[in-house]
């Protein structure tokens, strides 16, 4: 990996992941994914422009219970949270968002009187400066520092923006987004990079019924959020995908605890992508696995957590139990 190129923005720096690094790894993450069976896409395509504007609409839908069941969490726990961290801290954040959850905290942080700086992590540019524009207008006494780029990148280069001692935070379930032997491993390297702990989000087992409205809503909008992934490949890929073939579909496998996104063929197609020099041939119904969200139980966690070398702390949860936000120590 090349070393990131600081640039000034807003009036700060921003640490931003190469260009031509990011445009490569897009090229490669689709070919391995469209040639492979069955085929697959990786989820850090969906947080383009588009795509992040899309999931923030997510985040209100009546039927996405994710978001709110989590900041009302945050709302009501934020302030024994903060008791619970350093006085002198460093948030890192990957994958921020809107960051609208973190706030919460952020607040609570700087009322406590903690010195914190906070690095906000994410791929999608626009998302990142408005979000750091936010909350310095929110909380000008806190530290924020743009981090562009993806986990990868932000996990490799993050600690040298740190000062105090590190808490790294992942919210909005995203744990759930990876295979469970990937989450071990991925947790393991956040584990390594010596933090006194990790805020994580996670949503817990439920009713199938409950998460096939979440991941498949009336409206239609997460259906357009999976599709974006197509769009997205065109513009960048100069690819030919028709989006409107292709059809939106999520379905809980209680097997492995976790609600799949597809994207099944209305025929048997080719789409050429031309940047790869390379055409996929698609079968009717054949589908494009672009995300999993695996949903966790209390002992799942408290084995994921000795896994990857942490030790679960606090886990504060909403009256349901639907989802968790749990605070794991190094020690
Ligand atoms: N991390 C979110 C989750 O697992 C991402 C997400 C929400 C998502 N809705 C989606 C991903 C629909 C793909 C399709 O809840």
């Amino acid at each position: 990996m090349s070393d990131p190129i600081p640039t000034d923005r807003l009036g700060s720096t921003v640490l931003r992941a190469p260009e031509r690094e990011r445009a490569g790894s897009i090229a490669e993450a689709v070919r391995a994914g469209l040639s492979a069976v069955p085929k697959r896409l990786p989820p850090v395509l969906f947080y383009d422009h588009v795509g992040s504007q899309l999931f923030e609409q997510i985040c209100l839908l009546p039927e996405y219970y994710v978001t709110r069941t989590e900041r009302r969490i945050l709302q009501r726990n934020a302030s024994t949270v903060a008791t619970c961290l350093p006085q002198d801290l460093c948030l890192i954040e990957l994958g921020c968002g809107s960051a609208e959850k973190t706030e919460i905290l952020l607040r609570a942080l700087v009322e406590a009187g903690h010195r914190t700086r906070y690095l906000a992590c994410d791929v999608s540019e626009p998302a990142l400066m408005r979000t750091v524009a936010r909350l310095r207008a929110h909380l000008p006494t806190l530290d924020v520092v743009p981090i562009l780029g993806d986990f990868e990148f932000a996990i490799a280069h993050a600690k040298r923006l740190a000062h105090g001692e590190c808490v790294w935070v992942f919210l909005g379930s995203s744990l759930g987004n990876f295979q469970p032997d990937s989450a071990v491993r991925f947790l393991a390297t956040l584990r390594a990079t010596d933090p006194v702990g990790l805020i994580l989000g996670i949503d817990m087992v439920k009713p199938a019924r409950i998460l096939h409205a979440a991941y498949d809503d009336a409206a239609g909008v997460t259906a357009a959020f999976n599709r974006n992934v197509l769009t997205r490949i065109n513009r960048e890929l100069d690819a030919d995908f028709v989006p409107h073939l292709f059809t939106h579909c999520a379905l809980y496998r209680p097997e492995h605890q976790r609600i799949e996104m597809h994207l099944v063929s209305q025929a048997d197609q080719t789409v050429r992508v031309n940047r790869l020099q390379r055409s996929f041939d698609f079968a009717r119904g054949e589908t494009i696995h672009t995300e999993n969200s695996r949903k966790y139980t209390d002992q799942d966690l408290r084995r994921l957590a000795a896994a990857a070398g942490f030790a679960p702390r606090e886990r504060w949860a909403d009256d349901d139990g639907w989802f968790s936000v749990c605070l794991w120590t190094s020690h």
